[in-house]
């Protein structure tokens, strides 16, 4: 499947309604709120270090980011979709704020930002969807000034251990190297994992791996510490958001108590994210 750059995808007029919408109700009902948790994370951790200068890299419709600001924090952010930038401005008027906070560029080379001159940069749900996510953290830490923060989000590797679906299935025959194995024990661990649904087999949502939307495969949280290490970054905390109380097949047969059940046990330092929580958010200080 070709696959469609992300902030193409972002561009759609269902886009950026859908990322303004998530933002201005916690209902349940309609959907799961995991990016109202995500933004909770990053405000907790703007309040614990003070951040002076912010920006938000990928800031979509700039909810979170008039949130932030509102909460006394000088912080602008850019988008390279332009209906979000659009969306983004006319959000900032509508909340009595400055448009000019929210303006074009490309988190990937941004350009519009100084070396060296920013205190704290934010990527809620953002830099996995670069072509080369390390290239593109150099970019961003060229951005902060000594001891500057990156905190962002990315995908959970581990959760699809839970998931007991197709991305299992993948996940078991990579850390098993089931190619190399001799045929008789291929049909054997064949037969033992045939029972792992499919994904397009049943009634689910289309997640942005199926709308073939360009990303980068999940991190583990178990290696990205040293991932990061290599890139001059020091990983000082990683919370997980967007748990999942049972798996993600039991959504599609009554997603209101999937939910309520998931929002439950939403806790950023829960171990239990590692596997249940599906993302989460590092806070890194630029080391060197
Ligand atoms: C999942 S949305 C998140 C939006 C916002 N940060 C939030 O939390 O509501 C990802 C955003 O990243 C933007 N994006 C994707 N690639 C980008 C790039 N290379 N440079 C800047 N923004 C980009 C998309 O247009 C989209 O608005």
């Amino acid at each position: 499947m070709k696959k469609t750059n992300a902030f193409q995808f972002f561009n759609k007029d269902t886009s950026v309604k859908h990322y303004s919408d998530m933002y201005k109700e916690l209902r349940l009902d309609i959907r799961y709120p995991a990016n109202v948790k995500r933004e909770q994370i990053f405000v907790k951790l703007l309040q614990k270090h003070k951040s002076k200068k912010i920006v938000d890299a990928g800031c979509g419709t700039g909810m979170p980011l008039i949130d932030i600001k509102k909460k006394g924090f000088n912080i602008i952010g850019y988008d390279k979709a332009r209906n979000m930038v659009s969306e983004a401005k006319e959000n900032l008027i509508k909340n009595r704020l400055s448009p000019d906070l929210v303006f074009y560029d490309d988190f990937e080379n941004p350009k519009k930002i100084k070396n060296n001159s920013v205190d704290c940069i934010l990527g809620m749900g953002a830099f996995y969807y670069a072509k080369d996510v390390n290239k593109t953290l150099l970019k961003q830490k060229r951005k902060l000034k000594k001891n500057g923060r990156l905190i962002f989000s990315l995908r959970n590797r581990l959760f699809d251990v839970i998931t007991l679906n197709n991305y299992t299935k993948n996940f078991l025959d990579e850390i098993y190297e089931v190619k190399k194995l001799k045929k008789e024990w291929k049909n054997k661990y064949k037969d033992l994992t045939k029972n792992f649904t499919d994904r397009k087999k049943i009634k689910s949502k289309i997640n942005i791996d199926e709308a073939g939307v360009y990303n980068h495969t999940p991190h583990n949280p178990l290696t990205v510490t040293d991932e990061m290490a290599k890139l001059g970054l020091s990983v000082e905390g990683i919370y997980f958001y967007h748990f999942h109380a049972f798996p993600p097949v039991f959504d599609a047969f009554d997603p209101y108590y999937y939910r309520k059940n998931s929002w439950k046990i939403e806790n950023p330092s829960d171990w239990r994210g590692y596997f249940l929580a599906s993302a989460f958010v590092i806070d890194c200080k630029k080391i060197f």
